[in-house]
């Protein structure tokens, strides 16, 4: 970081001003350090959604909006797609390096002999009802470590901050299978420690006492990409949440449950769950035109979900290789999905629509994630789930970071308020 030069800021009318240094990342446009603004001149800043505002330094992932750039590490995303695999990617965002041969096969060693849930903690579903969003079970489940946990965790302890994050990477899958068993009545299936985690994943998801499962390389391999592919992505409000709950000290297990409640919100991770039932409701390719239309009359609430992103104002690098993936996938399957033409009937008119166009509204990668979890055979309520199994690598090397920075301090914003001026209190018979 180079924090040389500085930006003027001069309030003439009250002879007050401010020097504001300014910072420069590797990578990507200088920041304006306002830290000393209000101490110089008596002014917050106003910034609602965070437009214009970097809340922290990350040495984790980069992304260049207008040019399509999502780097982990340092390495791009279409790189790390073709010749990396999940757990790889994993290690790499929480080391900051790819591993070597050794220190991998001691890294899955370690997340293979986590995945175990306390059997305690299965009677925990018992009290969930049977049709409870599985986003639900997983976010209270994982509250719930803490619990089994709590004692056992010193957050300013690296060694113990490790093994949180092992943990967490570990029991991710155990804990989001037994909600979809649970959610159709399945008895729970221990992780089997013979398979690599995806493998894991989909037998405890779906292998019955009743007969054996075929698991498919195919069906792995997609998975495995996509854990790839949503496994990190810098700030965005369910990682800004997790870094928000651990600046105050919170244990990774709270950290990390808050984060997957801010994923659940269809504006975030839920939209793989909203666009599989958006194509649903539109459900033919000559119904297409219609939701465009809606999508763009004010007067109407209906949005494309999977379509828009607060960053990625060009195209989204992840998009492009789902988009990819999704065809080969689905023809590897043999799956024939009629939904799949309507979501290919929505890309082209919306790319060709001026109102998509102006706004740089592009798919992302929700729009095409859901058609291939469906393919996979993972119900719709179990997407933004599927997300939250990947996105924990990625929240957990972010809480990493925020406890391995000096002088981090509890994330506390402003604001402008809004509300009445003082009065006085009115006696109830006197209203
Ligand atoms: N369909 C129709 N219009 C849209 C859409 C959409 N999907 N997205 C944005 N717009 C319009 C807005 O109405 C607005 O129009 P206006 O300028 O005429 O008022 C303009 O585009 C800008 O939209 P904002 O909401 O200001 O953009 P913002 O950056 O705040 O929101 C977001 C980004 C939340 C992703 C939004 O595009 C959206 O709701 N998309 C659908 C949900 C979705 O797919 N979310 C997944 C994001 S990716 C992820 O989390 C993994």
């Amino acid at each position: 970081m180079s924090d040389t030069k500085t930006v003027k800021l001069v309030d003439e009318p009250n002879k007050r001003s401010s020097e504001l240094p300014l910072l420069s990342g590797t990578l990507g446009p200088a920041c304006v350090d306002i830290g000393t603004l209000y101490k110089d001149t008596g002014y917050f800043t106003y910034d609602p959604g965070y437009g214009s505002t970097a809340s922290t330094k990350s040495a984790i992932t980069y992304i260049d909006g207008d040019q399509g750039v999502l780097l982990y590490r340092g390495y791009p995303i279409e790189q790390l797609a073709e010749k990396s695999s999940f757990l790889e990617t994993a290690y790499l965002l929480l080391n900051g390096e790819l591993p070597s041969k050794d220190q991998f096969v001691k890294f899955e060693d370690q997340i293979t002999h986590h995945t175990m849930m306390h059997e305690s903690l299965k009677d925990f579903f018992k009290g969930f009802h049977h049709d409870a969003h599985p986003m639900a079970m997983l976010a209270a489940s994982v509250a719930s470590l803490s619990a089994f946990y709590h004692d056992d965790i010193d957050v300013d302890n690296a060694e113990d901050r490790k093994l949180a994050a092992i943990r967490l990477i570990a029991k991710m899958p155990t804990i989001a299978a037994a909600c979809f068993r649970y959610s159709i009545g399945w008895p729970f299936r221990y992780p089997r420690n013979n398979l690599e985690y995806v493998d894991r994943f989909l037998h405890m998801m779906f292998e019955v006492p009743s007969e054996p499962l075929t698991l498919s390389p195919v069906a792995a391999k997609a998975l495995d990409l996509l854990f790839i592919l949503h496994a990190d992505h810098e700030q965005n409000a369910s990682t800004s949440t997790v870094r928000l709950v651990g600046s105050t000290g919170a244990n990774p297990y709270a950290s990390i449950a808050a984060g997957i409640t801010a994923l659940w919100g269809p504006a975030h991770g839920g939209a793989n769950e909203a666009v599989l039932k958006m194509l649903e409701e539109i459900g033919s390719a000559d119904k297409v035109e219609t939701a465009v239309k809606r999508a763009k009359d004010k007067n109407d609430n209906f949005r494309l979900m999977g379509f828009g992103h607060r960053v990625y104002k060009n195209f989204d690098p992840r998009a492009k290789i789902i988009r990819e993936m999704t065809h080969k996938v689905l023809g590897e399957l043999g799956v024939n999905d009629p939904l799949l033409e309507v979501a290919m009937k929505l890309e082209e008119a919306a790319l060709k629509d001026d109102y998509f166009v102006e706004r740089k509204l592009y798919p992302n990668v929700d729009f095409y994630s859901g058609i291939i979890y469906k393919a996979l055979n993972i119900p719709t309520e179990m997407f933004t789930v599927m997300f939250a199994i990947a996105r924990t690598a990625g929240w957990i090397a972010h809480w990493i970071e925020q406890h391995e920075t000096p002088g981090a301090r509890i994330g506390r914003p402003r604001q402008i308020y809004t509300g009445a001026n003082v009065r006085d209190y009115v006696p109830a018979d006197k209203r």
